[in-house]
């Protein structure tokens, strides 16, 4: 998709397909409450080209809420689409982003390959804000996981205009642009990884994709397989990549700034498993497919690597994912088995981990992952995992999971969720939840039986990062749209690689 902003009269923009916003500005709500549609816009030609299906009472403006005009009088587009931010007090940058998408969406199937938006006049705040969330919504809005369809045509928008009205800081406007064009291509990026099957994107498939992106923009990377495992000792990670025919991928990142030799050491840890059988403690049939996305949160952090190295923040970033296959197999491990992890310092004795079930294999894998990126200095850690079941049975596919050790490294990336858009909800740990893991033979076992399930999978993980403040990202009911939405596609979400990259930006 190319791109490009401008501050010319909306009138004057040339375009296949112009889109503009509207909000529902009634404030009362009593049974008589007509929707009061208003665009956001001071360009006269637009205002009076709508103003017919806007006084009709057809259209209320609501969320997303779309109405196609052919051939705006006044106008040089050849169409207008007015694109609704639904109630006027309730507008913010992440209903414009959604509304960015939704444009691209409608223009798609239509066989429209060319988009101006329209930036909305003052409403929504801070303005700046809303030209990066505009960008970021067009990308991925234009996202489709049809790769496969031997059919397939291309329905991509080939060139995007944002325009922006010329009374703004340009300079300014344009540099939230262009991030918006990094975060919305390395949102992307990782959907793209998590849209491959597990035959084509194996875990040394996905060490290669990392390995390509980093070389592109700069990043240092380093891809270990087996022999590296065992020489750090990573019994935890080896044993879920045991049972299977694909050798695992440590995936090594590293974003060091020149002049950036001291403060923090930001860590960031992503669940690569290309494909969750369950192994030997197997997943039942329906639905496993879906287990292709059980690497989401590696993906995320491969994602959130290309956009640090592309944005330069003032901070060194270690990303780490941890990649291989759960398979059932005569090497796999059992239930019953005890795993010794990776220890902190070497020749120092690593934690051990009796298995109960082997479909608990994230944890293993980040248990290894978060201990390595100690080991090479990181201060903060961030984990992200499609991680537990139990997580989406308690927030369901609106929020995603957060947990955290540490109040003052959750609170910033609390703040981080007001620039992302992307929805997370904090859950307890503690150490009475840490009771629930105690292993009869070993340190802990592998899962804390049916209560709590999302908190005694981040109470595993809290074993690992020990004192280093540390933030884990269940994100195993948000990496999957499963039904598309006007903004969104169905298939791969990209979730938290917005709200990691901001959380990075913000140290
Ligand atoms: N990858 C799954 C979790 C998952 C479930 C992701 C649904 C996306 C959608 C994870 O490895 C897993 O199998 N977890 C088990 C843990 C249990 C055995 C303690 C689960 O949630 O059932
Ligand atoms: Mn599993
Ligand atoms: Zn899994």
């Amino acid at each position: 998709m190319r791109t490009q902003l401008t501050f010319v009269n909306l009138a004057q923009v040339e375009a296949e397909l112009l889109a503009v916003l509207a909000v529902d500005s009634q404030t009362s709500t009593g049974p008589d409450a007509k929707p009061a549609p208003v665009l956001l816009t001071d360009d006269e030609a637009v205002i009076s080209a709508a103003a017919q299906v806007l006084g009709s009472g057809e259209y209320k403006a609501g969320v997303n809420e779309t109405v196609l005009l052919h051939a705006p009088a006044g106008l040089k587009a050849k169409r207008l689409l007015i694109v609704g931010l639904g109630k006027q007090a309730k507008v913010n940058i992440h209903k414009v982003r959604d509304a960015a998408g939704t444009a691209v969406r409608y223009a798609k199937p239509r066989s429209i390959r060319e988009l101006a938006f329209a930036l909305p006049e003052s409403v929504v705040q801070p303005f700046n804000a809303c030209a990066r969330a505009a960008v970021e919504g067009a990308f991925i809005g234009d996202f489709d996981p049809d790769t496969y369809r031997s059919d397939r045509k291309d329905q991509s928008i080939k060139s995007l205009t944002v325009a922006a009205p010329a009374a703004v800081d340009q300079t300014a406007v344009q540099a939230q642009f262009d991030e918006g064009v990094i975060i919305g291509e390395s949102q992307n990026f990782a959907r793209a990884l998590v849209n491959e099957p597990g035959n084509k994107l194996t875990p040394t498939v996905l060490g290669q994709r990392a390995g390509h992106m980093a070389e592109e923009v700069g990043l240092k990377c380093a891809v270990y397989s087996t022999d590296k495992l065992h020489e750090l000792k990573m019994g935890a990670f080896w044993s879920v990549s045991q049972g299977s025919a694909e050798p695992p991928a440590l995936i090594v990142m590293r974003y060091e700034p020149e002049d950036v030799t001291e403060g923090p050491v930001l860590g960031l840890v992503g669940k690569g498993i290309t494909f969750d059988t369950g192994g030997i403690s197997i997943k039942p049939a329906e639905k496993m497919e879906l287990m292709k996305y059980d690497m989401a949160g590696g993906a995320a952090m491969i994602g959130a690597m290309r956009a640090i190295a592309l944005l330069k923040p003032r901070v060194r970033v270690i990303g780490i994912v941890c990649a291989a296959e759960n398979m059932p197999d005569g090497k796999a491990q059992k239930p019953g088995d005890v795993q010794t992890a990776m220890p902190l310092e070497a020749g120092k004795p690593g934690k051990t981990i009796e298995i109960i079930n082997t479909d608990a294999e994230g944890r293993l894998v980040l248990a290894d992952g978060l201990t390595y990126a100690r080991q090479l200095g990181a201060t903060h850690l961030i984990d992200a995992a499609t991680l537990t079941g139990a997580c989406v049975v308690a927030l369901g596919m609106i929020n995603a999971g957060v947990f955290s050790n540490d109040d003052a490294i959750y609170e910033k990336f609390d703040a981080a969720l007001a620039n992302s858009g992307e929805k997370f909800w904090r859950l307890p740990v503690g150490d009475e939840y840490a009771e629930l893991i105690k292993s009869d033979i070993g340190d802990i076992k592998n899962t804390g039986g049916r209560w709590g399930g999302a908190i005694t999978a981040a109470e595993f993980l809290r074993v690992f990062a020990e004192d280093t403040p540390w933030i884990h990202l269940d994100i195993a009911g948000m990496a999957w749209v499963e039904d598309s939405r006007p903004y969104i596609a169905k298939g791969p979400s990209g979730i938290a690689v917005r709200s990691i990259l901001e959380w990075v930006r913000s140290y």
